[in-house]
This record gives C-alpha cells, sequence and structure tokens, in this order.
C-alpha cells in the first residue's frame, strides 16, 4: 500500500462534517477512483492526503510512514504525492505555459538548466511546445488540463491525484486526458482520481471506494463495488450503463450469466449466439427439458446438409411461450432403395434388410401389399410411401420402397426428379434381381400415377 488513512475525520470550521472516519489502502501503481455524488467528500479528503488539509482526527500514511505536518514534511509529501485540481483555473497562475510547468521543479530547487530539461521534456510529451508563451487563462479546458498534469508531473510524484479530471472536458478533451492517465500508470503511477461518473470509474478503474457524506461506503474492484445495485443507489449514484444493459439481456438469456463486461466487447463477447429461439409450449414441458423443433436441411442448414434441430428448454414465461436453445445436431443423408416384387424372393430380401441397414419399408400397389403380408414383412407405410420415403430418408433413415413392374419406373423418376429439384443428396438405387427389369421400365414414356395406384 502505497497510500493509507486511518479513522480519518474532518469538519470545515463552520462545523459540516466532512470525511467521517475513513480509512482507506491505495494499492502502488494501480488506477484508483473515489467515487460519490457531489458533496460527498472527495475533494476534502483529497487535500487531506496531500497534506494541505490537516484531520482533526485518525492519521495519513505514505509509503508506511505517517505524515509530518511540518514544513519540511509536507514539501517532501507533496514532491511525491501531485495533486490536479478540478478547476484549473485554481492551479494555474504563472504568466505562461512554461511558466507554470517551471515552477514546481524551481520550488525544488532543481538548477537552471535542470529545470528548462524537465520543462522542455513535458511539453513535448503532452503536445504543449507550441503554447509555450501562452497566457494559460487563455488556452482551452483540455490545454489547461494537460498544462496542470505536466506541472504536477514535473516534480515527478509517485501518486498522481486529480479531483474530477475530465468535468467540463468535451469528448475529445475527456478522452486525451484518459489516454495521459493510462499512459503514466503504464510508467508505474499510481493514479488517483474522483468522479460521480460512474461509467468511467467502472471501466477505468483497478479500484474503486465509493463515498457517501463523508463516510466510505464500499471499496474493491470496480465489479465487487458496483455489483451491489442497493449501495450505489443509496449513494444517490446510477449502476453504469454497460452493466445495465448486460443484465437486461442476462434476464432475457441473451447472455451468459455472472459476468461484468467493462466495455463493449466484452459484452458482445457474453452474448448467447443466435442459436436461441422463442418457442410456445406446452405446460407439462419442464425448464432443463428436451424438445425436438424438427429437421432442417439446404439452404436453413449451418453445420450440414441435413440438422436435427433439438434445443433444451433454458426459461419458461407466463405467457406459453420458452426459450430455447437449439442444439443443432448434424445428420448423415439417408437412404432410398426400391425393390420390384415382382421377382420377389424371400432369401434375398432378407439380405436386402440386412445388408442396406433398412428401418424404413413402404409399400405401394395391391401386388406388392398382399405379397409383403403374405411373407410377413414389416411394412410401416402403405400410403403416400413415396414422400414418406424421401422425408425419412433427408432425416437419416433407411428406406426401402416395395414395389411392382407398373410403378417401379414411376417411383424411380419421382424419387430422381426430387433429388434433382431439391439438390439434395441421398443415397437412391434400384435393388435386387428385379432391378434390371427397372431400368427398361424407365424408358416407358407413358407413366401411370403414384396416388391413382398406391
Ligand atoms: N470550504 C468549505 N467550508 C465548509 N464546508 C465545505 C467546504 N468545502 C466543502 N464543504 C462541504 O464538505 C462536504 C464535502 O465536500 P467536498 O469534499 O467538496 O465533496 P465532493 O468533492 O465529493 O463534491 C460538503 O458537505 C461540502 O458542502
Ligand atoms: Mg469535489
Amino acid at each position: 500500500m502505497i497510500l493509507e488513512t486511518r479513522n480519518l475525520e474532518f469538519s470545515y470550521p463552520d462545523g459540516t462534517k466532512a470525511i467521517d472516519d475513513i480509512s482507506i489502502e491505495v494499492p502502488k501503481g494501480k488506477k484508483v477512483s473515489f467515487v460519490g455524488k457531489n458533496g460527498s467528500g472527495k475533494s476534502t479528503l483529497f487535500l487531506l492526503l496531500n497534506g494541505t488539509l490537516k484531520p482533526k482526527k485518525g492519521k495519513v500514511i505514505f509509503g508506511g510512514k505517517e505524515i509530518e505536518y511540518s514544513a519540511s514534511g509536507l514539501r517532501e509529501l507533496r514532491k511525491k504525492v501531485g495533486i490536479v485540481f478540478q478547476n484549473s483555473d485554481d492551479q494555474l497562475f504563472a504568466p505562461t505555459v512554461y511558466q507554470d510547468i517551471a515552477f514546481g521543479p524551481l520550488n525544488l530547487g532543481y538548477s537552471k538548466a535542470e529545470v528548462d530539461r524537465v520543462v522542455n521534456q513535458m511539453m513535448d510529451h503532452f503536445g504543449l511546445q507550441p503554447l509555450k508563451d501562452k497566457p494559460p487563462h487563455h488556452l482551452s479546458g483540455g490545454q489547461k488540463k494537460r498544462v496542470a498534469i505536466a506541472g504536477v508531473l514535473a516534480m515527478d510524484p509517485d501518486i498522481i491525484i486529480l479531483d474530477e479530471p475530465l468535468s467540463n472536458l468535451d469528448p475529445v478533451g475527456a478522452d486525451e486526458i484518459l489516454d495521459i492517465l493510462n499512459e503514466l500508470n503504464g510508467l508505474g503511477k499510481t493514479i488517483i482520481i474522483s468522479t460521480h461518473d460512474v461509467d468511467l470509474a467502472y471501466k477505468w478503474s483497478d479500484y474503486v471506494l465509493l463515498l457517501s457524506s463523508g463516510k466510505l461506503v464500499r471499496k474493491g474492484t470496480a465489479g465487487h463495488v458496483f455489483s451491489n445495485d442497493a449501495e450505489v443507489r443509496d449513494s444517490s449514484l446510477k449502476s453504469p450503463f454497460i452493466l445495465d444493459i448486460y443484465h437486461e439481456l442476462e434476464k432475457r438469456w441473451l447472455a451468459t450469466g455472472n459476468a461484468q463486461p467493462k466495455d463493449i466487447p466484452e459484452l458482445v463477447r457474453l452474448l448467447h449466439s443466435i442459436d436461441l429461439m422463442r418457442v410456445e409450449i406446452s405446460p407439462e414441458i419442464a425448464v432443463g427439458e428436451c424438445v425436438n423443433l424438427g429437421v432442417l436441411f439446404g439452404d436453413y442448414t449451418k453445420e450440414g446438409l441435413y440438422e436435427a434441430v433439438n434445443s433444451r428448454v433454458l426459461l419458461k414465461n407466463d405467457d406459453g411461450t420458452a426459450v430455447v436453445e437449439l442444439k443443432r445436431r448434424v445428420l448423415k443423408p439417408g437412404a432410398i432403395y426400391v425393390y420390384n416384387m415382382d421377382a420377389f424372393d424371400k432369401a434375398e430380401f432378407d439380405k436386402i434388410i440386412e445388408t442396406y441397414d433398412i428401418n424404413f419399408i413402404g409399400a405401394m400397389g395391391k401386388k406388392s401389399k398382399d405379397i409383403a403380408e403374405d411373407s410377413g414383412i414389416d411394412v410401416v407405410c402403405n400410403s403416400g410411401v413415396i414422400d414418406k420415403s424421401i422425408l425419412n430418408a433427408i432425416t437419416g433413415s433407411k428406406c426401402l420402397i416395395l414395389t411392382s413392374s407398373g410403378m417401379v419406373s414411376h417411383t424411380e423418376k419421382r424419387i430422381r426428379e426430387y433429388i434433382q429439384n431439391s439438390g439434395i443428396r441421398l443415397i437412391f438405387s434400384p435393388v435386387g434381381k428385379g432391378a434390371a427389369e427397372t431400368n427398361e421400365e424407365s424408358k416407358h414414356e407413358h407413366l401411370p400415377d403414384e396416388t391413382a395406384l398406391s
């Protein structure tokens, strides 16, 4: 800990108790924010931290040593703990930018050459060379802030305290100052800011201290401090915008739970994939159960040619809808075989069932159905056989269509047409001894209609 306070108390001469029993620790090399609404005591605390104000009770400890309020003790402290006031006009008073930045190093007794070197280094670093001879009060808000920071940094402090450093700056000016603060932190400086901007504190800080009415309400990582909505609200602040959005998304199952995104890329990473759907659901299906939403194929699939759309119920709403997470599973295309029952041979038939791993048998036409029945074949479909076989095959089934001479070529033609028009590659093949005949048949021009015959 580079800077600490123990049971600090301070009241202004008019009796206002601005700091009430505050004990804090500031870790070295971190980005620290004191957050609180106006009047919560941030500025007063900062003046206590660099010895400008003397506490009524308690102590301020820098580098493990309680600070001394003697002239030399304070000079030593202010060299190590630089403060940038909220209002730059309170800080800048020299006639030129150069002289203002030179003020601190001169006070520390640097030689003229040394002062010149440091000031020029600061002006180069902060892009202030062109403004060198200008009176500070002629500068823009962002320029003044840069001069003020340069003046503090010229004394090479370990800690830089900035009271509301972004207030009254335009977005570009604010970004420039933030860049500077991040850079200084990267160079090893401990940076302390105060702000009532919760979005800034949440996004920027390693460590946050929440103040309310002169008291410390909560301290810790930004995620920890802002995870307690009630405390943040009680301190008359709101929760960070990005956390609000995240919580709303999370409630709707649109984002992964229990996280604390700091910026938009982090939030986007937490979003659920679009494999989330709102569906109507029957009441008996419970959260966590799996439901099947059918099968996709062709252009609608994502992973493969065919996908079974299974899903898990994540959330049930009162209105009879549910949010389900799709578990799309790629299916291997199935097959359709056609067997000519005119050449039926039980042994061959059984062999075909086994060889092709048939799990769906449909029969077309009276003759096929009769033979199948007599032979004890387990026909599961005997109407609309071609369509049902196609539907089963695209979901991965191996189908066998039993048919007889007149309809064999028609069946084949229908299936080939379907394959050609849909672009879906099903395995399709006539099988068995009768298959040769089938190929002959397919040359016929006038084909009987399936529905008329089945
Ligand atoms: N010079 C002062 N004299 C009397 N009261 C003051 C003075 N400066 C600040 N206060 C009071 O001290 C409290 C803390 O103020 P301050 O430290 O400025 O808070 P913040 O910086 O969080 O806005 C407030 O109630 C404020 O009115
Ligand atoms: Mg203030």
